[in-house]
């Protein structure tokens, strides 16, 4: 079976790198077409978020598309930020903006109360409108201070839970051996060559 071609909806440097690692012998990735419109991202959910993602993608560039969504849930924040974690503290957010905001809302909790995890939803969407879906998830916790220069987002402060206790900024490719990129884009492959 040849291998397939899909756009891929990010425009997130970070994410199409470590998308392109985890898909490497899977699918050719095109990348977006330049000049298509930002897709506005109001899902109630990393579903819907993805299916927008990977529906408008696919319409705009008449060929098969994917897309992901994902969302740091921390279980002190009550979930939070989840669905919002690109825009954690405010609309124009750094990265590191973010990494502050999450630190000092959980100022003073205790490491063992500082359980997350990460969520990714990513979906291949076809012309013809067929979808197929594929899930990942990490369990892990934040730490009490940013360590290490890799990654991107929120990596600094997430410990998995299957590590040594490093973030995943601290790790180099063994990121996407259990992250929840790696365990969705993975999931997506065995599902693509089965289709
Ligand atoms: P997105 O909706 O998939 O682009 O992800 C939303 C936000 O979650 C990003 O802007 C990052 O801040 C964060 N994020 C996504 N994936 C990762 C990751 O693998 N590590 C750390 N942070 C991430």
């Amino acid at each position: 079976m040849p291998t397939p071609e899909l756009v891929i909806a990010s425009a997130n440097p970070d994410k199409v790198a470590e998308i392109g690692i985890v898909l490497e012998k899977l699918a050719i990735l095109i990348p977006r077409p330049e000049g298509m419109p930002d897709v506005v991202e109001d899902g109630d959910d990393l579903e819907d978020n993805a299916r927008l993602k990977a529906a408008a993608v696919c319409e705009f560039a008449g060929k098969s598309a994917v897309a992901d969504d994902t969302g740091l849930e921390i279980d002190a924040l009550n979930g939070a930020p989840g669905v919002h974690s690109a825009r954690f503290a405010g609309s124009d957010a750094t990265y590191q903006q973010n990494v502050e905001k999450v630190l000092t809302e959980l100022d003073g909790v205790p490491i063992g109360q500082r359980t997350a995890r990460f969520k990714t939803v990513a979906i291949v969407r076809y012309p013809d409108g067929k979808e197929l879906i594929a899930k990942g998830t990490v369990e892990g916790h934040i730490a009490q201070s940013p360590s290490g220069e890799r990654g991107f987002g929120y990596d600094p402060i997430f410990v998995p839970v299957e590590g040594d206790g490093s973030t995943f900024a601290q790790m180099g490719k063994e990121k996407h051996r259990f992250s929840h990129r790696g365990r969705a884009f993975r999931n997506l492959g065995y599902i693509l060559a089965s289709n």
